[in-house]
């Protein structure tokens, strides 16, 4: 059994089928975030593991024992909300050291706790401010330092990080990641940002509609989306229907991709002659040629509709027939004498057959 087991969890508020038989492991020590967009029931299953809110059905086991129906103050797992929930008329010291002394510990203890929880979070010399006089990372830290210094199996986090403006958000998902090495708690993350969940997390539940519908690490959800919702939710990607038309050995296929002609596609999901699919390949896949590439790429015939200058990247939208495919381009790929395409040229996308992954297609 995994340090951390949810197992077909439901959850619905009236009518409303709020968490779909939602089921996940969780590793010691592991940063696992629960991602999709708003609504889709982070917050719900994370207030059912904290004990705040009652599952319709399902069972949660935390280290070896089933904690479903225990009451909060009993499943040794603490949370941190999105608006830090700091008690504002108590100093950052008092804040931190306010489950430990509630719990009976010696005061003497507690001051020593207080000190390396300060210590591990940065903010050693802020200890007698009052949360109103400090900034907005500095009172999402204290929250996580509050939450910690009970030494909690599991570290809840709900959006912690929505409230701060970029710099600080990046800034802190640095701290958050330095915070997780030193102490080693097993964080359960929730996030509707890709790149937060992306950046800070061992694996990834990416969530639609109540369900879960893919786990895995931050690469395998990339490179090898399950579905439709994952590959476009996770990243930029270009979406062509298709049909397979014959499969050509046992790793590859040949899909007629409508309106454009039939390519070779790797199929790892085994989909057979006569299957339509949806073709999904993400930006950075493709390349841009001035002159018709050679054979061994795929490539189609279009001109340049769009240019967006990103500084590290370009971003070209080309016109191919019915499609507006988007392209990204590293400049530091580029060799000296490529010359940048410009608006209305003629050009050539091209990708690799490898760099194709082949979805369900919704029709
Ligand atoms: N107490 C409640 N009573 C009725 N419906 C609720 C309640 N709490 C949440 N919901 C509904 O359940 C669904 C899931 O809500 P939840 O808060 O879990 O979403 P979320 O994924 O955390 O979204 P966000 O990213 O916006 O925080 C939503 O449709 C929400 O309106
Ligand atoms: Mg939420």
């Amino acid at each position: 059994m995994d340090f951390f087991e949810l197992g077909n969890l439901q959850k619905y508020f009236g009518e409303n089928h709020v968490v779909d038989d939602a089921s996940f492991c969780v590793k010691r020590g592991e940063v696992f975030s629960l991602l999709g967009p708003s609504g889709c029931g982070k917050t719900t299953i994370l207030r059912m593991i904290g004990g705040f809110e009652e599952p319709d059905g399902g069972k949660i086991f935390l280290d070896n024992e089933e904690i479903t129906n225990l009451p909060p103050n009993k499943r040794k797992i603490n949370t941190v909300f999105q608006n830090y929930a700091l008690f504002p008329h108590m100093s950052v010291r008092d804040n931190i050291a306010f489950g430990p002394r509630t719990s009976g510990i010696k005061e003497a203890e507690v001051e020593k706790m207080v000190d390396e929880m300060l210590e591990i979070i940065r903010l050693k010399d802020l200890g007698d401010r009052m949360p109103a006089n400090i900034s907005g990372g500095q009172k999402q830290r204290i929250a996580i330092a509050r939450a910690l210094i009970n030494k909690p199996k599991l570290l809840l986090l709900d959006e912690p990080l929505a409230a701060l403006d970029l710099k600080l958000r990046q800034y802190m998902l640095l701290e958050l990641d330095r915070i997780h090495d030193e102490v080693g708690t097993t964080f359960i993350y929730v996030t509707h940002d890709q790149g937060e969940a992306m950046s800070l997390s061992d694996r990834i539940a990416v969530m639609n509609n109540g369900k879960i519908e893919q786990i895995g690490t931050p690469a395998e959800i990339y490179e090898n989306p399950k579905t439709r919702f994952v590959a476009s939710f996770i990243g930029d990607t270009n979406f062509f229907e298709g049909t397979v038309t014959e499969n050509i050995d046992r790793e590859y296929t040949k899909i007629d991709m409508v309106g454009l002609g039939e390519y070779p596609a790797y199929n790892d999901k085994k989909f057979e002659k006569g299957d339509r699919v949806t073709v999904s390949i993400r930006p950075e896949k493709f390349s841009i040629f001035m002159k018709e590439p050679g054979d061994n790429l795929n490539n189609c015939e279009g001109v340049v509709e769009d240019i967006v200058y990103q500084g590290a990247q370009t971003r070209y939208w080309v016109r191919v027939k019915d499609y507006r495919i988007n392209v990204v381009m590293q400049h530091n790929r580029c060799s000296l004498d490529f010359k940048q395409p410009t608006w209305g040229d003629k050009v050539w996308v091209a990708w690799h057959r490898d760099d194709v992954t082949l979805l369900e297609s919704p029709h």
